[in-house]
């Protein structure tokens, strides 16, 4: 169905008290706005967002995920509010969206209601048994014949329970001929999108009200909101991975990026954080595991390790505080206490508890390339750039500076010795 949407997000977000603009906070990984955007790509061809406030900061945030997004910039100073947000658009389709970019929780789903309806203005509504902070709307005979904001009420108006939800489906016509007649004449002074309602509603114009689900329709207003949001994201996210067989313990406790993915049977306990697109396929990530940016096959990782950016980790066994960064590792058991950055190990490997990677030596980073069926002792420490060739052992305690050759041991130790008697010499006594 042709459709052109309009985000409006030229707000300043006052209520966040942050620097960052509001629709750029993050929920589970991505700025709000970019759920937004999602939604309005799934119905339209022609989506335009609105900004005003930190308008180069925005643009540069959703350049790369929505290169053919329309960008106008709002004449704050001559026409603030939602009104002066839609002022001087074009539409290239008959129908009109209008979508708030501090719904994050909005999908082309909850929106598709709305859009499907024929009248001169769909609007959203839900019945709240605490309506402060919406616009109200007034409903007379069945029919909506204003939206009052809540600044601009009567008493007897404020305990009206049915509120505008913020989206709105407009024929363009109706835009195109109520826009210019807006007025500030209110207690914010500002053009208030809203006002259309009543000015077409006296002209006979037909409003049909959608009572929609309040979950998809929330706006974020403050840092509380945020949080909110964010919980009722992940629980769709963990539910939609749950679902496509993921088993999850105490699933209210983990985290997941809504990028990240998951293939085939995979476990995940408690305390785990899945971030950014992290690709995990038939895996086990066990409690307070920490994953970010990572793709991992037929593996268990945890309890407590840490799979930092550029991981590619395959058959393999991770154990307690290991940290793996940018490694590539297949067939390699790592069970506890080690750090292995800039590192490709390979199968049959063994990593001793302790063992470091010194990846970086104040200036460069470097790389430590380890072979087949290798032992890596506990308390190694491999320099790098160096490289371990298959089937080779490293004792315990090693400092490895130079490449080791197929086949080796390599040790470097102080001989170990003894001096008799020194305990009572040194501390005294018999
Ligand atoms: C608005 C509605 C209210 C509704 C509520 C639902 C109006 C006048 N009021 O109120 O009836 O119940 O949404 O959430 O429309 N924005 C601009 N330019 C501006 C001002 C705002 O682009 O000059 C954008 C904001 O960035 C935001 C959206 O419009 O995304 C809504 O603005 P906000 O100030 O949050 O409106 P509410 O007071 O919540
Ligand atoms: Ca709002």
């Amino acid at each position: 169905m042709p459709l052109s949407v309009i985000v409006l997000a030229a707000g300043q977000g006052t209520r966040m008290k942050s620097e960052l603009p509001k629709v750029l906070h993050p929920i589970s990984g991505l700025p709000m706005l970019h759920y937004v955007l999602d939604a309005a790509k799934n119905l339209s061809d022609d989506v335009t967002v609105v900004l005003f406030h930190q308008h180069e900061r925005i643009r540069e945030a959703i350049a790369h995920d929505f290169p053919d997004v329309h960008i106008a910039l709002q004449d704050h100073a001559n026409y603030p509010g939602t009104g002066g947000a839609v002022m001087n658009l074009s539409f290239r389709h008959d129908k009109v969206l209008v979508l708030n970019g501090d719904m994050p929780l909005v999908t082309a789903e909850a929106l598709e209601p709305l859009v499907r309806e024929e009248a001169d203005i769909v609007m959203s509504v839900f019945d709240l048994a605490d309506p402060s902070g919406y616009g109200r709307v007034v409903v007379e005979e069945g029919e909506v014949v204003a939206i009052v904001e809540e600044k601009d009420c009567t008493p007897k108006q404020k305990r009206i329970k049915t509120v505008n939800a913020g989206v709105y489906c407009f024929k363009k016509e109706v835009l195109e001929r109520y826009l210019p007649l807006l007025s500030d004449d209110n207690a914010q002074k500002e053009y208030y999108l809203t006002d259309i309602v009543s000015m077409a509603r006296r002209e006979g114009r037909h409003i049909l009200p959608v009572w929609v689900e309040e979950e998809s329709f929330k706006g974020v207003n403050s840092r509380f909101d945020l949080a909110h949001a964010e919980e009722l994201m992940q629980r769709r996210i963990r539910e939609k991975w749950m679902r496509a067989g993921v088993t999850m313990h105490l699933p209210e406790t983990i985290f997941i990026d809504s990028r990240a993915a998951f293939v085939g049977e995979c476990e995940i306990d408690s305390g785990v954080s899945v971030l950014g697109e992290s690709l995990i396929t038939r895996s086990h990530l066990k409690t307070h595991t920490v994953v970010e940016e990572a793709d991992i096959k037929d593996s268990t990782i945890g309890p407590m390790a840490r799979i930092r950016p550029g991981s590619v980790i395959e058959a393999s066994q991770i154990g307690n505080f290991v940290e793996v960064k940018k490694s590539r590792l297949k067939g390699v058991k790592a069970g506890h206490l080690s750090y292995l950055g800039d590192a490709e190990i390979d199968e049959g490997t063994n990593i001793g508890a302790g063992t470091i990677t010194c990846n970086y030596d104040g200036k460069g980073k470097y790389k430590t390339i380890i072979g087949k069926r290798v032992f890596i002792g506990s308390d190694t420490q491999l320099v790098a750039p160096v490289k371990v060739e298959d089937e080779t052992i490293i004792a315990a305690g090693t400092t490895v500076t130079k490449d080791v050759p197929k086949g080796a041991l390599a040790i470097s130790r102080t001989p170990l010795k003894f001096v008799s008697g020194f305990f009572h010499r040194f501390f005294g006594g018999r």
